[in-house]
């Protein structure tokens, strides 16, 4: 069974990634994500704020005042620079690299082209085989336009782009106006590849104590629809690869990714929910389905299902919407 597939220009053994998350900031983790049989692992993000925060930190002991930056420091712990700052990342990028064949892709997470952006060429000297990049960016100025947001993505994009020559993915969140259209514009700009979706962890409020609430909910499978419906429509009109994130349970859901065009599928809440080994149960559940069918490669059922390639392309659009709404029966 040949499960190859070619993510960002790499060649990976399977399509099964573990996306971005606590897991891969240990070694023994990431080796044993490898041996059952993940594809590539994702680093958890390093952020913007950390890398300005070691910057800071540095300009401290040189004399210069950070009272400016007070804000940003505030979001983590005084000893996050020691423990999980840029520096220590490095040095994970550079065991990761040690320790497993697979490629260990990095997490860049930031928001502004300013001189963090740079950060990206060390990422790159200690060995990453490519770079996610995350704009996590909430746009709550009321004066800020979508055009002006989407330039901010694009300027992040080309600054890094410009700093590193190992392939960048774009991890985006939905809420753009024209996904598809900013997606083909990020493609031009020299994307090699996107992320869909990145989770929006809104707030919640206790009640009880009438504070807001900073918890996280693990996916359900009920949230495929939303990457699977933008990938169906996506596959084959871009040049850079497809990575769907958000909801991988269990193989139905690779197996749907993969069948609207997907060239990765990436998993995290399955395996904080049942452990790397998870990942073994994707792979082999993977391999069973395409055999159960007489199916010997994933690139024989990757993209079948995909907007151009199915009879009825309105499936994907508005005339489905109505069907579902009309069709509804109590
Ligand atoms: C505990 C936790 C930590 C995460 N940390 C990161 C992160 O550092 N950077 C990032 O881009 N995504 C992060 N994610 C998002 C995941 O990479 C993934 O995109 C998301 O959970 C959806 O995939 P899933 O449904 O398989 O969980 C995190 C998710 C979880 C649950």
């Amino acid at each position: 069974m040949d499960l190859t597939t070619h993510y960002l220009g790499l060649v990976l053994k399977s399509p099964l990634i573990a996306s971005s998350s606590p897991l891969n900031r240990e070694i023994g983790n990431i080796r044993l994500l490898e041996d059952h049989g993940a594809a590539a692992v994702v680093l958890p993000s390093i952020f913007e704020e950390q890398i300005e925060q070691e910057v800071a930190e540095i300009e401290r002991f040189t004399s210069v005042g950070v009272d400016s930056f007070a804000e940003a420091l505030s979001y983590f712990p005084p000893a996050a620079a020691h423990h999980a700052g840029p520096s220590r990342y490095l040095e994970t990028i550079r065991q990761a690299r040690d320790a497993v064949d697979i490629p260990v892709i990095a997490s860049l997470n930031g928001t502004t082209n300013t001189g963090w952006t740079q950060y990206s060429r060390v990422i790159e000297e200690a060995g990453a085989d490519a770079i996610e990049l995350n704009i996590f960016f909430i746009p709550a100025d009321p004066l800020l336009s979508g055009r002006d947001v989407e330039q901010r993505y694009l300027e992040v994009l080309q600054a890094v782009k410009q700093a590193v020559n190992i392939p960048v993915a774009m991890k985006l969140n939905p809420y753009f106006s024209s996904i598809a259209n900013f997606v083909c514009e990020l493609d031009r700009a020299g994307a090699d590849g996107f992320v869909l979706f990145n989770r929006f962890y809104q707030p919640d409020i206790d009640l009880a104590t009438l504070r807001l609430q900073r918890d996280l909910d693990l996916s359900t499978p009920a949230e495929i629809r939303l990457p699977l419906l933008w990938i169906g429509l996506l596959a084959g009109q871009i040049h850079g690869s497809l990575a769907a994130t958000t909801g991988v349970e269990t193989v139905d859901e690779v197996i749907k990714y993969l069948l609207v065009g997907a060239d990765a599928v990436m998993t995290t809440s399955a395996l904080l929910r049942h452990g790397v080994g998870h990942i073994k149960t994707l792979a082999d559940g993977l391999a069973e389905w395409l055999d159960a069918r007489e199916v010997s490669s994933v690139v024989d059922i990757r993209g079948r299902m995909c907007q151009r390639r199915i009879s009825d392309p309105t499936a994907f659009e508005r005339a489905n919407y109505i069907q579902i709404i009309q069709g509804w029966k109590s």
